[in-house]
């Protein structure tokens, strides 16, 4: 089928029926939903079969639902109405939701249901559920409308209009009463507005959005107050505990766009005082050692590691090749494995460009030490999806293997055309061979793990409960000295074909110019996308109707 997406942004769920989509062989191409002209030429230029709107903001106009089929994916269960699916679902502590596909009418949500499906509500945040369950559900969802709409004679089914339709959620409906809230409440509250908008509070006196809270047990204080804090994240106690909160977004002031930065750096003199809580209960990295086989994981918000986290990981990693193991798997997180270089940290930072210089030499110092590693074998397993230099970080490992549902997007040039490090030239040519690398590097598409494994870019793709299974074989096979034996011969032949450093240096004269050189193109783009500023038109890779006109 010819399907169209019609979208607010490429986002992860978008990308992931894209890659879904395209792999069972439809002809998919993609349209930000920037005004209903721009709809309706798209609309005529690849005169779609069918058009699916993963993540929509906006009414789909009037001519174009009604002449042709327009699927919206709705993140909610059957009878489900409204703009704030998943918030209402998480603070009303549900425990059953789903995802539906409805067909696009003149009211929101009405639609008749082609098709959808049930998850269990973990505890986590809305963007996690989203980017997991929902993304899931609406996979299997728009595949199975899409096998009724080609069988063809299939009425779907009318949605149930006697539940009342549930409006947007307010900051007064997710307003934290610090006094009154138990840890769990506040946890909640925060969780259903987790990636967007936040939780708005006010600490010292000035406006903040809250993000990513985790709860605490070891420490109590004056409900609100800043009790404690530990390298970028601050703890603020609650009725009945405590939570740590890693990012803020400072309010929107007339003259600045605000986003989200680590706690402490929004924070500044603010903390000065404030002691550092050494042995808390919650650690944003972690290890862990079972059948010869040590754990990193490192689930940093939303996949991004700053100069600091990859210091610390580095650190840890270290720490790990030192314990009576064999092999070490990197765990990454469960909604990311990475996203590279912390983007917030650097917009945030005195000078972006000396902050985007430590930052990638941080996480180059961190991928010599994997692809230096002698004493044991390494895998990174990616359970969620990554991106830019978080994609060549895993590639450090011996070993590389993704859950099937992760999406990669193995390329910079989409931040302002980022030459890119972290030894990619050394280590992408080594699994792609010469002509790979053009392939991977140029497309800026979204890979599927099972076509990733396919072109050898990782090794295998494995589901994510199957990851120990694996990794205790791999390190209790006899083989393993031969193969320690044989890594070392390899990475010392490597070495004097061309020493690392060489490598490193040549990325980073690159780098350099993208930093601090005549082209602000990637400023420009990292300005753009810490501050989501809203495209004004859909790029031409993933338009491919714009492309020759729709030809
Ligand atoms: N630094 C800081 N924040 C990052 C980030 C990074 N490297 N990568 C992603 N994020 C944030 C986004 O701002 C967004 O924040 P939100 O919680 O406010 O919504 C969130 O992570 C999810 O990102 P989003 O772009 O919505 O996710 P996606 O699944 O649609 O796309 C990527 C994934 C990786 C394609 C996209 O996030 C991306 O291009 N990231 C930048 C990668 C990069 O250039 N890194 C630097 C070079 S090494």
């Amino acid at each position: 089928m010819r399907i169209l997406f019609l979208t607010h942004a490429f986002n992860s769920l978008t990308q992931s029926l894209f890659v879904e989509l395209t792999t069972r062989g439809h002809d998919v191409s993609i349209e930000f939903d920037i005004n209903d002209t721009v709809t309706r030429e798209a609309v005529s230029l690849f005169r779609p079969d069918l058009i699916v709107a993963p993540y929509l903001r906006r009414a789909i106009p009037e001519d174009v639902w009604r002449n042709n089929i327009c699927l919206i994916v709705h993140p909610g269960i059957k009878g489900d109405r409204g703009p704030s699916a998943l918030d209402w679902a998480i603070m009303n502590a549900e425990t059953d939701w789903g995802v539906t596909v409805l067909q696009a009418t003149g009211e929101m949500d009405a639609g008749d249901i082609w098709a959808g499906g049930h998850f269990l509500v973990r505890e986590a945040t809305k963007s996690s559920l989203y980017r997991r369950e929902v993304t899931q559900g609406a996979l299997d969802a728009v595949v199975k409308a899409i096998g009724k709409i080609e069988a063809g004679g299939l009425v779907p089914e009318p949605q149930d209009l006697s539940v009342a339709f549930r409006p947007l959620v307010k900051q007064e409906n997710r307003a934290i009463d610090w006094a009154r809230d138990d840890t769990a409440t506040v946890l909640r509250k925060i969780r259903a507005a987790d990636g967007f908008p936040g939780v708005d509070d006010v600490i010292g006196g000035n406006a903040y959005a809250l993000f990513d809270a985790h709860p605490e047990t070891g420490v109590k204080g004056v409900p609100g107050q800043i009790i404690g804090r530990r390298h970028h994240a601050i703890c603020r106690a609650t009725r009945d505990g405590a939570v740590w909160i890693t990012h803020l977004k400072p309010a929107r002031t007339a003259g600045e766009r605000p986003f989200k930065r680590p706690a402490a750096m929004a924070l500044g003199n603010e903390l000065d005082g404030v002691p550092e809580i050494l042995e808390p209960t919650w650690r944003e990295i972690r290890y862990e050692e079972a059948d010869g086989v040590g754990y990193l994981y490192f689930p940093f918000y939303n996949g991004a590691m700053s100069t600091d986290q990859c210091k610390r990981l580095e650190a840890a990693y270290r720490e790990a090749c030192s314990q009576d193991t064999r092999a070490i798997v990197l765990m990454g997180g469960g909604d990311f494995w990475s996203n590279g270089m912390h983007l917030g940290a650097i917009e945030g930072a005195d000078s972006p460009a000396e902050e985007s210089w430590r930052n990638i030499n941080a996480i180059d110092d961190l991928c010599h030490a994997i692809i230096t590693t002698e004493t044991h074998l390494t895998v990174a397993a990616m359970r969620g999806n990554a991106g830019a230099g978080g994609v060549f970080l895993a590639l450090a490992a011996d070993r590389v293997i993704a859950a099937p549902h992760v999406v990669l997007n193995p390329h910079y040039k989409n931040m302002g055309n980022l030459y890119g490090s972290e030894y990619w030239t050394y280590l992408l040519p080594k699994r792609v061979g010469e002509a790979g690398v053009s392939r991977v590097m140029g497309r800026r598409l979204p890979i599927g793990a099972p076509e990733a494994a396919q072109m050898g870019l990782i090794d295998e793709c494995l589901d994510g409960g199957k990851i120990r299974d694996y990794a205790k074989a791999f390190a209790n096979a006899g083989d393993v000295p031969a193969r320690l034996a044989a890594k070392r011969k390899s990475r010392r032949e490597d070495e004097a074909a061309r020493p690392l450093a060489e490598y490193r240096k040549d990325e980073l004269e690159r780098m350099r110019l993208n930093f601090f050189g005549f082209d602000p193109s990637y400023h420009i783009a990292r300005y753009n996308f810490m501050r989501k500023t809203p495209a004004s038109r859909t790029p031409l890779f993933i338009a491919s109707h714009r492309r020759m006109g729709g030809k």
